[in-house]
């Protein structure tokens, strides 16, 4: 029932992609993600060149579905350094962060056959990457974890779906079945899932990332540049909203310079860390609240196809009657 051109596309069962999370998702996830039908993406960003092969080679070891890489261009050499691996190494499918990895990388990866997927939050965006040879798009809202833009993803899926030929994935906000049914009812050819599966099983989060999804509500987030530079939706932490409210009230840049290196600091803690740990996450943290919500992420597919199924048929009764 959930058969979409994607499928075809990409050579998968279902049409829900696992969003490439730097920190989270490692190649367990990613191959669970695709051993369960989807795709998993595995991420560059952050990742060293080795380390990149290496997880690849891990990942194969684990499926032999295909799975994606993530390229975050942070600028032409790195792009294209990652895009040269994705081609030596036979990926199938490479997504790419928000941001424009330029017609260069684009054409060298489609040239060697590889389906490239970027992820944007403009219709702008959406047009340049589809004039640049884009084979899908994701539309990512403002509600998303990570790097983000202004618009939600219940106005900007639609205005780029009417903008664009090619198919276009929706992402941002989406976590459960009701999200899913929503966006194909919108005319997404599928979903991109971030947050919903950091809580999972595979997840190389750490306990205390699902703890700290757990214990936020739908107002525990907020959009700062103090994590990356870049706008990034991430939890909001005392230290994270106390540099906003510096921002706003007109700080020196020195001093927010010191606040972000503080910030910084407490990114990618373990367990034993006491201070807040500053990591990003999605609007739909607030939807996860339940420790039983943390399962392998095979079972969270599988509980979001059924409960869009079982939506779906109900929603086709109340149409017909
Ligand atoms: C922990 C985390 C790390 C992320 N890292 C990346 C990344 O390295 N590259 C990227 O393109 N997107 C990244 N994203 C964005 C996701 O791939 C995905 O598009 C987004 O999470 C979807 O929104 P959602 O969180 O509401 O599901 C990240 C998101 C999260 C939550």
């Amino acid at each position: 029932m959930f058969h979409t051109v994607l499928c075809d596309l990409l050579g998968i069962e279902l049409p829900i992609l696992m969003g490439a999370m730097q920190g989270a998702g490692k190649p367990r996830l990613v191959a669970a993600v695709s051993e369960a039908g989807g795709l998993g993406v595995l991420p560059t960003y952050g990742e060293r060149e080795a380390d990149l092969v290496r997880q690849i080679e891990e990942t194969r070891a684990l499926t032999t579905k295909p799975f994606g890489v993530n390229i975050t261009p942070l600028g032409a050499k790195f792009t294209e350094r990652r895009a040269a691996i994705c081609i030596e190494m036979g990926i199938p499918i490479v997504t790419t962060g928000l941001g424009d990895p330029g017609p260069r990388a684009v054409g060298d990866l489609r040239a060697a056959g590889i389906k490239v997927i970027p992820v944007v939050p403009t219709v702008r965006h959406a047009l340049r990457l589809e004039a640049e040879g884009a084979d899908a798009i994701v539309a990512s809202g403002s509600e998303a974890g990570g790097h983000v833009g202004q618009v939600a993803t219940l106005p900007l899926l639609p205005m780029v779906i009417d903008a664009v030929k090619v198919p276009v994935v929706a992402a941002g906000g989406i976590g459960d079945g009701r999200g899913f049914l929503a966006a194909l009812a919108m005319g997404a050819a599928g979903i991109q899932l971030g947050t919903r599966l950091i809580c999972t099983e595979e997840s190389a989060g750490g306990a205390w990332y699902a703890r700290q999804i757990l214990a936020t509500s739908e107002e525990g987030t907020i959009v700062s540049k103090s994590l990356t530079g870049k706008t990034v939706r991430a939890f909001a932490t005392p230290e994270v909203k106390a540099y906003e409210a510096a921002r706003l009230s007109g700080a020196t840049a020195e001093e927010l310079k010191q606040m972000e290196r503080n910030i910084r600091q407490g990114r990618h803690q373990d367990d034993a860390y006491d201070g807040h740990h500053q990591a990003v996450v999605g609007q739909i943290a607030g939807m996860l609240n339940d420790p039983a919500c943390i399962k392998p992420a095979a079972e969270v597919i599988r509980e979001i196809v059924a409960d869009a199924q079982r939506m779906a048929d109900r929603l086709a009764k109340v149409v017909a009657s």
